[in-house]
């Protein structure tokens, strides 16, 4: 389809799936960073300067810096529901449009969450490791024991849609939920999941099973660190599927290595893709290239509907998932 000058001109940061690139051709001049590697922040700031709409992933920066010659840009959509990529302030200032990809992932993030909790407690990678390097020899009664799940209490940081959705599948396993949040929620959503609202320090001492949903503002830096490590049970299991910096690794590594905490389950890493050596070193530990929404359907979907955000925005509709509303009122 030949590309007319009148048409918006959009930028697309990384591989996105054919049929995405075939929507955005039908509807804009396309700038196709195809790459599955993130651009480096100067390329990235270069790329935006004659973009009208941005089409980025989480690993994009999008803050002040990269913002500084974009004079035309009017919507940068996100594909995640995370957006802590963004400085929604340097944006809002520039009047730029910002949105994200809320409910498209919240059951298949919630089922890598609980898989990650059955990996870590039943030491699932641990074994597989075990017997792919041939020490398998008996079966025994002591042999790689874990902790159980069922009927045991789950503590979920961050109740929003997806710590929810953990909830209901934590029901059926018959285990007793208590969750901490920002707010407490509506007692119609606490009688839906079952949950009862605890604070922080009585969750982290209560639980069997921790797991961290909570999005990653700078009050969440660190929140997990050797005081709070200290508080769980030595049974206990931590999983993080949020954000890496929500948990200080070191502190993880050495609570792991000193069996201060069972067994840990980890997504999301504060320097990825590099994952800090020390955690590496420790075996009971489950780790995951922050694959929480990964599936065909749901990137698909999340794809579809950070395009829809982006089309919206550029035609001076509202996004449906607008993140920073007080462009919209400004306009
Ligand atoms: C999200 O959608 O926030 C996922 O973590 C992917 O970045």
């Amino acid at each position: 389809m030949s590309q007319s000058s009148t048409q918006p001109k959009v930028f697309v940061a990384r591989q996105i799936f054919p049929e995405g690139l075939d929507r955005l051709q039908q509807f804009a001049q396309v700038d196709y960073n195809d790459h599955a590697l993130a651009l480096a922040p100067a390329a990235l700031m270069e790329r935006l300067k004659s973009a009208d709409g941005a089409l980025v992933t989480g690993s994009e920066r999008i803050d002040a810096k990269a913002l500084e010659f974009a004079k035309q840009l009017k919507v940068v959509s996100n594909i995640a529901v995370g957006f802590n990529n963004f400085d929604v302030q340097a944006l809002t200032k520039k009047g730029i449009l910002a949105t994200n990809t809320p409910e498209v992932l919240t059951d298949t993030t919630a089922d890598m969450g609980f898989m990650l909790l059955m990996a870590a407690a039943r030491r699932l990678s641990e074994s597989e490791r075990w017997l792919r390097d041939g020490h398998w020899k008996n079966w025994s009664l002591g042999g790689m024991l874990g902790v159980d799940i069922h009927h045991s209490t789950i503590g979920i940081m961050g109740m929003g849609r997806i710590g929810q959705a953990i909830a209901k599948r934590a029901l059926a396993f018959g285990m007793e939920v208590i969750y901490y949040n920002r707010s407490r929620l509506s007692p119609e959503i606490e009688q839906a999941c079952q949950a009862t609202y605890v604070s922080k320090e009585e969750l982290l001492q209560r639980a069997d099973h921790v797991m961290l949903v909570m999005p990653y503002v700078p009050e969440n830096h660190h929140l997990i660190g050797t005081k709070e490590l200290a508080m769980m049970k030595p049974t206990a299991t931590l999983i993080n599927i949020a954000r890496g910096g929500i948990v200080d690794e070191n502190a993880l590594a050495l609570a792991l290595k000193n069996q201060m905490i069972f067994a840990a389950g980890l997504d999301v890493f504060e320097g990825e893709p590099d994952v800090n050596p020390r955690l590496l070193e420790v075996p009971n530990i489950v780790l995951a290239p922050h694959i929480g929404s990964a599936t065909k359907k749901t990137r698909l979907a999340m794809m579809h509907l950070a395009i829809d955000n982006l089309i919206a925005g550029l035609k001076n509709q509202r996004p449906p998932n607008l993140i920073n509303p007080d462009v919209w009122k400004m306009s």
